[in-house]
This record gives C-alpha cells, structure tokens and sequence, in this order.
C-alpha cells in the first residue's frame, strides 16, 4: 500500500467540518493522516495536566473511517504557559535577542526544562496511543531548526567540546587560537559563535553546527526511546531539505526508522521538477537506498522568494509521481484542511477555502485514485550507478567567515551537478566521502572544500579500483580541522589520484567570465595548477593562467579521475559530465526511473516534461490508470509495470 495524506488538524474545526472530512477524505482515497503536529497546548493546558479526550475521539473516528494516523509529538511549538514558566528555555539570537511564544519552534535543544517537557508529552502520548490501532507511525517534533546561543546552550557546547578535543590545549590547537589573541586559558571562557565583531573564528563555527546538529540527534533519540518504551510503531521526524535545518542529515538517517522529507519547489516549472528529484535522492541516499516517505508536499506551493506560486494543472500529479518514481512510499501534504485563521492561512492544502468544490479538491481527489493503484509498488528500491557527494562538514566549512570568494555556494554546487545529471536522464544517488563509492561508475565531488584524511584516501582508492571521479574546484584544500592543507592542494591522497598540484587560487570577479581554450565559458574561481601526471584537457586563456591547465584527466590505477579547476557555466558543465559519462544524445525531456521489487519485478515512471506528445514504443498497462496507453501526453505522466 502507498500511503496518502496530509498534516490534519482537526482542532481548528467543528463536528460538521470534521463529518465533511472523513466523507473527503474518502473521496481522496486519504490513507494517513498527520495528526497533533501542533497540539501542545491543547493535550498539556497546564503543566502535567493533559487532556487526551478530544485527540481520543479524532483517532477512534479517522480509524472507523480506515485513516491510519502518523501520530506527532507536538513538541516543535510550547504553549505560552511553558514560555512563562520557563523563560530560559526560549531561544537566544547570534545577536543576544531572547524570543518569546507568539510563533512556533520557541525552544532551546540545550534548555533542560524544555527537553524535560518534550520527553514527558512524547511519553504520555506513547502511553495512551502505543497500542491504538489507527497508529501506523510516530512523527517526533516538525523540522528540528531552531538554533540557539543562550548560557544552556554555552555549557552545553563547552561539555561536546570537552568530548571532542580532550584538553583545552587541543581545542586552542584545533581553532588555531594563536591567530587574534584568542587563546583560551580555561572553559569557561569559550562560548558559542554569538556576533563579534569581524570575523569569526572558523573553527568555532564548524565545531558550533556539529554540536548542535549532535544535540538534535540527542533530543530525537530521548523522544524516539520515550515511544519505544510504549509501541513498536516506526518513529520518525520529518526533514527539511536541503539545507534548511541545520543537521548532518545522513547521521539522523540513522537514528530514524524510516526517512521522511517535506518538500516544497524553490521555481515553478521543469526547475519544480528538477528540485523534486534532488530532495527526493537525497532522502533515498540518506535511507541507504531504502524506501522513505513525503512527509509534507504543497498542492499549490512553489516558494518563490517573497512570494507563494501557485502550481499548474498537473504538477501535483507530476510531483507526486517525481517522489514515489525515486523511492517514496507515498505522498503527504501540509495539509489536509487550509487554516481560516492563524499564521498559515494563505498555505495551500488539499481541501481549499472554496472547498471541495474546487480544481485543487478535484485534482487532489485524482490522485489520490491514482495513487491507490500503485500499491503494488510499495517496497521497491532504486538503484544508481552515479553519486554525488554530500557531507556536512562541507557544507558548513563553505559557511564560515574569510573565505576568498563569495560565489561558493554549497548547496548551489550540488544542485547544479545533481541536475546536470537529472537533465541528461541519470540516475543519481548522494553519497557520503568516507562511504564505500565501489558500486558507483561515476562520482561527482562538487563542493567538498573540507575533506577529512579518510575521505580523501577514500577517494583515491575509489578511482584506483576503476571508478571515475570529477572532482570540481577549491576541493581538498582543508582538513577537518579546517586547517590547510600544505605542500599544495588538494589533500595529499587525493592529489596522488588527480595527478595534479593546486598551487594557487585565484577567485574572478564577480561578473566576470573567463574562456577556456574550447570556448566554453567559466565564472567565480580559477587556480594555477600543474600536472603531476595528469593529462590537460582544457587550458586557460586569460592573464597570466594562459595556457595553463583549467582541465585534467588522469588514468590511475584501473580508474580515472578528473580535475576541473573553474566553475564552468551551467552549459559547459552539463557538457563536461554527459562527456565522462559517455552520454551523447540531447536530453530527451523524458524523466524515466525505475523500481525494483527483490521478486525481480519492477515499474518504469515516466514523467513527460516537454510540450509535446511522446510516443511510447509500445503500448503498455498504465498503472496509474488503469488502462494502455501508447502516448504520453505533454506533461503527462505513467507508471508500466516490466514483465518479468
Ligand atoms: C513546513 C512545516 C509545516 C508548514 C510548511 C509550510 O514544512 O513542517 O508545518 O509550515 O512548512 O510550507
């Protein structure tokens, strides 16, 4: 079964809309609802006072009404009456703000009257609803993302450090505290990265967002254990991808029972399209290829900046099936009902203002149909033959004050090598640099300007054993420590693979463009480099880089792996990796992903994002219809079962 549903929020309604709803969601074919998200102050009005009543009746109906429940712990939103009690527990601004209630995500991880509190509602829910038969999951707290810089959140941050480093004397070492007078002569004198006044220390940042990213992943468990104690349901907490919450994503995979993402487009139209299949990658990579869950979609949300897009006829269907087609085992919306009032009135839903009657109702209801129809996919996987890699200390390393350029955007590299793949019709995995790469014939390392020791001798033994590497710009060129690496970049193993030696870098300014000597263009970044085996595909033609290696290709061992010193436009990137890849033909506009089931069956999607009719080369059983079909009509999707 393929589970379908929405954030339900019964408590801002009355019984006759309630009665509506379960004759809706019927209609919708709503298998699992996301219920108590944001309950607190309705099920705890007062400290260790909790009325579970009005939650009891919403289970016992959604369950008579055959709607599984994905029970949350409200834990992302404290009542006023816990902001009163405890004011130490709202979180502190960089800047020294204290926020109070009034929105939502008012807490500090560190504040130990808050995870008191958290741990005790997560408890009393599990108590009283481990065993309820409409309980199909657990769903911990919304989107961990609070971050915070109180005086819990300084002794807390100085005891991770404690365990990290071992002595102070290391800390001052690993910051390089010998650099502005900022040796650090006892504990209590380190605090958490709060505004200073020019730069700040990198190290203290790096060290700050894996501490923290650790006192989630702390905060989850104690919630996760909680409910374990009480149900044999799988627990989750819904991911924001992909950098919104402040996490190493692939260790809170692993605290998890099963991923679950929220995901809303960032650009309407194919760029929606694209984005599904990024968010959707990661959260099967951050499973370990295992399926995972939509937790949250928009039936008309497109984030536009300031403003809210509206999606076209279709795009619910296309995202929907652009999640499942890479290993979703379902799809859920924020949410069930639109709000009438509070601060996400004007957020779409499945049901609208206008109600049922209603395109959005009438496409949400079609596709619920058609979900339905795909339950005999449920359980399979997807398998890639290319990875990109990911790592937080990566991402958070490209944060940090000082670096030479403004143009290095993490995410932004990754997204670009990711849809330059998309765009040619591969698969796309993400991967860890320290994971075992062996199964991938091609791997992209985008952004990984800090590569620890064991990741770059990872890196070498992949291309050794066969694989092929690109390895982009400003890679390699710190450890772990943040410290740089000396002699030459990138990391000594790595450099072994690449056959080169980075001596200088040196960033373009904004809005300039360079040309490489095939006339391929290239912006941001450039880097004097010589060849230490490697062979030059591109030179530079510009200044005093002239002539000089912009590109590199090396055969190592049975492998071979690629250097490219700038960052090519997006034309001339796509180019360079359907080039390593082999690949020739022009994108065909056509996404095709397949699952496969360990039975040896497995289903073809098939998302048409042209403006024209495709012809299929025969007519096949349409799953998502019931019914052959022969053509996919422009932004048409399918879904065909392969024979055996
Ligand atoms: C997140 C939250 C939801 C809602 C949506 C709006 O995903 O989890 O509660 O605020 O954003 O897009």
């Amino acid at each position: 079964m393929m589970f379908f549903g929405g954030d339900y929020n019964p408590e801002q309604w009355d019984e006759a809309v309630w009665k509506e709803d379960d004759a809706l969601m019927r209609r919708a074919r709503v298998n699992l609802a996301t219920v108590g998200v944001f309950s607190w102050a309705l099920l705890e009005p007062e400290e260790g006072r909790y009325d579970f009543a009005w939650l009891d009746a919403h289970l016992d109906r959604l369950h008579a009404n055959d709607v599984s429940v994905n029970l949350a712990t409200p834990t992302a939103s404290p009542p006023p009456w816990f902001t009163l009690a405890h004011p130490d527990a709202m979180p502190v601004t960089q800047d020294g703000v204290r926020h109070v209630h009034g929105s939502r995500d008012t807490y500090c991880l560190a504040s130990p009257a808050y995870r008191t509190a958290a741990r005790n509602i997560a408890r009393a829910l599990a108590e009283r609803y481990g065993e309820h038969p409409a309980v199909a999951m657990w769903h911990v707290h919304n989107e961990y993302t609070t971050l915070c810089w109180c005086d819990h959140t300084a002794a807390a941050f100085r005891d991770w450090l404690r365990e990290r480093h071992g002595s102070l004397e290391a800390l001052n070492e690993a910051w390089g505290t010998a650099f502005w007078s900022q040796r650090y002569g006892s504990w209590e004198q380190v605090l958490p990265p709060r505004a200073t006044h020019w730069h700040q220390n990198p190290g203290q940042h790096l060290d700050f967002r894996r501490f923290w990213s650790d006192l989630v992943l702390a905060a989850f468990r104690e919630q996760r254990d909680a409910i374990r104690e009480h149900s044999d349901r799988p627990v989750t907490t819904n991911m924001m991808l992909p950098g919104y919450q402040n996490l190493d994503l692939w260790a809170l995979g692993r605290e998890v029972d099963l991923i679950a993402i929220d995901h809303y487009p960032d650009a309407p139209g194919l760029d929606a399209a694209a984005d599904t299949a990024f968010a959707a990658d990661r959260a099967r990579s951050f499973a370990g290829g295992r399926p995972w869950l939509l937790m949250e979609q928009g039936t008309n949300t497109v984030y536009d900046g300031d403003r809210i897009l509206g999606k076209e006829p279709g795009d619910i269907l296309r995202h929907t099936i652009g999640h499942i087609a890479r290993g979703s085992e379902g799809a859920l919306f924020f949410q069930w009902r639109q709000s009438r009032a509070g601060a996400e009135t004007w957020h779409s839903a499945m049901v609208p203002h206008a109600g049922a009657d209603s395109r959005v109702f009438r496409e949400v209801a079609a596709v619920g149909e058609a979900v339905e129809r795909l339950g005999e996919v449920a359980g399979s996987t997807v398998t890639a033959q290319v990875a990109v890699l990911h790592d937080a200390d990566a991402w958070w390393a490209l944060e940090v004050d000082g670096l030479p350029s403004a143009d290095l955007d993490y995410h932004g590299s990754l997204r670009r090598a990711h849809r330059a793949l998309w765009d040619a019709g591969v698969t796309v995995d993400f991967a860890h640099p320290e994971h075992d790469l062996s199964r991938y014939r091609f791997v992209v390392a985008p952004a990984l300007f800090l590569l620890s020791d064991a990741g770059a001798e990872n890196l070498r033994r992949y291309v050794s054993g066969g694989g092929t590497l690109l390895v982009q710009h400003f890679t390699g060129f710190v450890d772990e420590y943040l410290h740089a690496r000396l002699g030459g970049y990138p990391a000594a193993p790595l450099r072994e693979a690449l056959g080169i030696r980075v001596e200088e870098y040196r960033p373009l300014r904004r809005g300039e463009h360079i040309v490489l000597s095939d006339g391929s263009r290239a912006t941001a970044w450039s880097e004097l480099l010589r060849t230490e085996g490697a062979e030059t595909v591109l030179t530079y033609t510009h200044g005093m880089l002239t002539g000089r290696p912009a590109l590199t290709r090396h055969r190592f061992g049975q492998g071979e792996a690629w250097y490219l010193s700038t960052g090519l436009d997006d034309r001339g990137h796509a180019a360079l990796i359907t080039r390593i890849l082999g690949i020739g033909r022009e994108p065909s506009g056509v996404e095709s992903v397949t699952r496969h089931s360990t039975d040896g069956r497995s289903w073809q999607f098939l998302l048409n994002h042209t403006a024209t009719a495709i012809s299929l080369p025969e007519s096949a059983h349409d799953l998502l219809t019931g019914a052959p079909v022969s053509e996919l009509p422009p932004g048409g999707c399918a879904v065909l079962r392969n024979s055996l």
